[in-house]
């Protein structure tokens, strides 16, 4: 989206509108914008929008906050945020102002954010429900709750005023989960982004070169085709690294046969891509790897075959499961009936983590995972990560030295259609021959 244009307005335009209807009038919805965050000294991380803001705004600005009031006289959208400033403009960058909070994002009144004290009161005596995500930014919590405090003291001279404060996050992740047209699309840029950069990948690690070396191939893949950057610290994990779930270090020398896990995905234009690869360094997979790798492929087509409109979003974990244990029992890696390894939770030993999650604005996205106590039911819409993996730790004295310190994993992106699924990360390999055929490129 980026560029503010017409249609891009009217998009965020109708999300606000959806949620004023949820709210309903007689509410007053209050978003604050991500905090800005230290890294070290006078140094600041670069700034992220937090999701939820930009999702209703399209609002990349810090130091900003959203009110939505359905049927308010002054204004239903109203926005604080930062005053144009010409000297601090020069070190920063433009700010949209008063003006372009108006003219550029469509804000029906636009105040500096100092005013906030002086305005919100105005929407907060005529609110019987404030929403409001508290914990998200500190300081602006101070500020609002003082204000809500206030407006409640007043409630009975006034005869109205806030006498309940809601969590608005839960209408916005229900609203997330189901991607639209238009967040599909920055997401399958943010996918075949991050195809080239895996691509790219194995086709550049061999034997001798460090980890880090290839991050910059990843990072370079993604900066260049316009990512903003990974949209999660990438996972580049040689050899035992592997069968360390969150290794970021990226620093070992990589060896020439040793499997090479990547877990890596660009963040463009606010959406994410998550895709993990695993892929024989300068060489073809070894009759063990080989083995593995298949069983951990078998389950994940598996589990994306599980996955369809009317499904449950637990289904490709379970099948999933169900595969990765029968092949850890015919690799002798586990004994005892598949039943009762799954009863047990003896797998838990390999195979630590879930395999799916929600994707969109965040890689662990927004939207409930269960339902009135059941597995949510897949819609159209939806899009979820599908990422079995079997993890052997190099120390682990209960399977052949041969197996010690391997770790496969392998993660795609799937969008729920109406008709059953599409793979959106197709365009990155994952069957062994294609694989072989990139990791032994001359
Ligand atoms: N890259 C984070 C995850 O796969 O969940
Ligand atoms: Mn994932
Ligand atoms: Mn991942």
């Amino acid at each position: 989206m980026g560029v503010n244009g017409h249609s891009e307005n009217e998009t965020f335009r109708a999300r606000r509108k959806r949620m004023m209807d949820a709210i309903a009038p007689g509410a007053t919805a209050i978003m604050p914008s991500a905090p800005v965050a230290v890294r070290s000294g006078d140094v600041e991380f670069v700034y992220r929008q937090d999701s939820d803001f930009y999702y209703l705004t399209g609002f990349a600005e810090p130091e900003s906050v959203a009110l939505l009031s359905p049927g308010h006289p002054d204004g239903e959208f109203v926005m604080f945020v930062r005053p144009r400033d010409k000297e601090r403009e020069t070190w920063t960058g433009r700010r949209a102002g008063i003006e372009g909070a108006i003219i550029e994002y469509g804000a029906d009144k636009a105040y500096v954010i100092d005013e906030l004290e002086k305005v919100l009161p105005r929407y907060l005596e005529k609110s019987e429900r404030v929403h409001y995500p508290l914990g998200l930014n500190e300081k602006m919590d101070e500020r609002v709750m003082k204000l809500i405090r206030w407006a409640q003291t007043m409630r009975p001279r006034i005869g109205m005023g806030p006498s309940a404060i809601i969590d608005p996050r839960d209408i916005i992740h229900e609203a997330r989960l189901m991607k639209e047209p238009a967040e599909l699309e920055a997401m399958r840029r943010a996918m075949a982004i991050s195809a080239d950069a895996h691509k790219r990948a194995m086709m550049k690690a061999r034997g001798g070169m460090r980890e880090w070396q290839i991050e910059a191939e990843v990072d370079y893949a993604f900066r260049s085709q316009g990512a903003t950057g990974p949209s999660y610290p990438s996972i580049i994990a040689s050899g035992p690294n592997a069968a360390t779930l969150h290794y970021i270090s990226n620093d070992r020398e990589m060896r020439t046969g040793e499997l090479l896990l990547i877990d890596a995905g660009a963040e463009y234009d606010f959406y994410a891509a998550d895709i993990t690869r695993t892929s024989p360094i300068g060489a073809r997979f070894s009759g063990l790897q080989r083995s593995l790798y298949e069983v951990v492929l078998d389950a994940q087509l598996k589990a994306i075959d599980a996955i369809k409109p009317g499904a449950h979003f637990d289904d490709p974990h379970e099948t999933a499961l169900r595969v990765l244990v029968d092949g850890m029992r015919q690799l002798g890696i586990l004994q005892g009936s598949a039943e009762e390894i799954i009863e047990k939770g003896a797998y838990r030993r390999y195979y630590m983590h879930r395999t799916s999650h929600w994707l969109g604005m965040d890689v662990h996205d927004v939207g409930l995972y269960r339902v009135d106590g059941s597995s949510r039911v897949l819609e159209p819409g939806m899009v979820l990560t599908v990422e079995p993996g079997l993890y052997i730790a190099p120390d682990d004295d209960e399977v052949a030295d041969s197996l010690r310190g391997l770790g496969i994993r392998i993660e795609d992106d799937v969008l729920v259609t109406p008709d059953g699924h599409e793979v959106m990360t197709a365009a990155t390999p994952k069957s062994i021959a294609d694989v072989e055929a990139l990791t032994t490129a001359q």
